[in-house]
């Protein structure tokens, strides 16, 4: 048992479109790390944030060549895994489902809606022998709360447009979504949406390992009504907004991984690694 002294916090940080090729970290080198599921979508960028080990992974690849449905999910994050990180911060750009929920807002998802339906979405489908268990692995919470209060309480400091919660819808993509779709998300809770979310939180979980998630909204998706056909989302609209609010997100980085090297992380890696036990599923008559 490794005592809390011993312990030395690694954070996997999951950049996606546009935090991937900034001097985001002091002394810096690449690694390959190849895994049981295949490769991941970039080499691991590891190095440092205020003293506190950190690994660097592009969600899409550093030329966004990779599309939401065909990111190697579970290589990925079987990747920081191997590298040593004990602890998932991610980003995603994000639609808003909701009237509050601005283009440059912050949002600190704490919950999902699952409308993928072409990704792996999980380690234990029988194919490898380190995964060789049925696990049906509970999602409530789905985002690890002390993680979480820690963005929310450095978001306040900061005096960024924030939300504390957000319900993400995530899509299948590439397309986005239809108008009849847009206000059914939003009639079923959704306040944000985007294209990755799931299943990386759900192997996430599998894998033991906390994770929060900010979501960087971009625009309003399409559900407005009385405004210029030319509101509506668009790949340009999305990266113009992603560009203008990428420097808020860095920041907070910045000051958030400080304060997670301060929580003692030990006993809440041990509950996630039970409660993954937990629910390996043993026929018991
Ligand atoms: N990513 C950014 N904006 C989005 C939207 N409106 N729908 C899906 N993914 C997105």
């Amino acid at each position: 048992m490794v005592s809390t002294n011993e312990f030395e916090l690694k954070i996997g940080i999951i950049g996606g479109t546009g935090l991937n090729n900034v001097n985001f970290l002091q002394d810096s080198h690449e690694i390959e790390i190849d895994t049981i599921f295949g490769a991941p979508s970039d080499k691991l960028l590891c190095g440092k944030i205020n003293n506190v080990e950190c690994v660097l992974l592009s969600r899409h690849d550093k030329n966004h060549l990779t599309g939401p449905s065909n990111v190697n999910y579970r290589a990925n994050l079987l990747a920081l895994k191997k590298a040593g990180c004990q602890i998932l911060l991610v980003t995603t750009a994000c639609g808003s489902l909701n009237e509050n929920y601005k283009p440059g807002d912050l949002a600190i998802l704490d919950d999902f809606i699952d409308r993928t339906y072409k990704r792996e979405q999980s380690f234990f489908d029988g194919s490898k022998v380190e995964f060789a268990k049925i696990c049906h692995i509970p999602m409530y919470p789905a985002f690890n709360n002390e993680m979480r209060q820690v963005i929310i309480d450095e978001c306040k400091k900061m005096a960024i447009g924030f939300h504390e919660k957000s319900t993400m819808v995530t899509i299948e993509g590439p397309r986005f979504s239809s108008r009849a779709e847009s206000k059914m998300f939003q009639q079923w809770g959704g306040h944000t949406i985007n294209m990755t979310t799931c299943p990386e939180v759900v192997l996430a979980k599998e894998l033991g390992m906390p994770y929060a998630s900010i979501g960087i909204v971009t625009d309003y998706d399409c559900w407005r009504d009385n405004v210029d056909d030319t509101e509506h989302v668009d790949v340009a609209s999305v990266l113009k907004t992603f560009k203008e609010t990428l420097h808020k997100v860095t920041n907070l980085v910045y000051e958030v991984v400080p304060r997670l090297a301060q929580i003692d992380w030990q006993p809440i890696l041990d509950k996630h690694s039970k409660m993954v036990e937990n629910n390996y599923f043993r026929l018991i008559l």
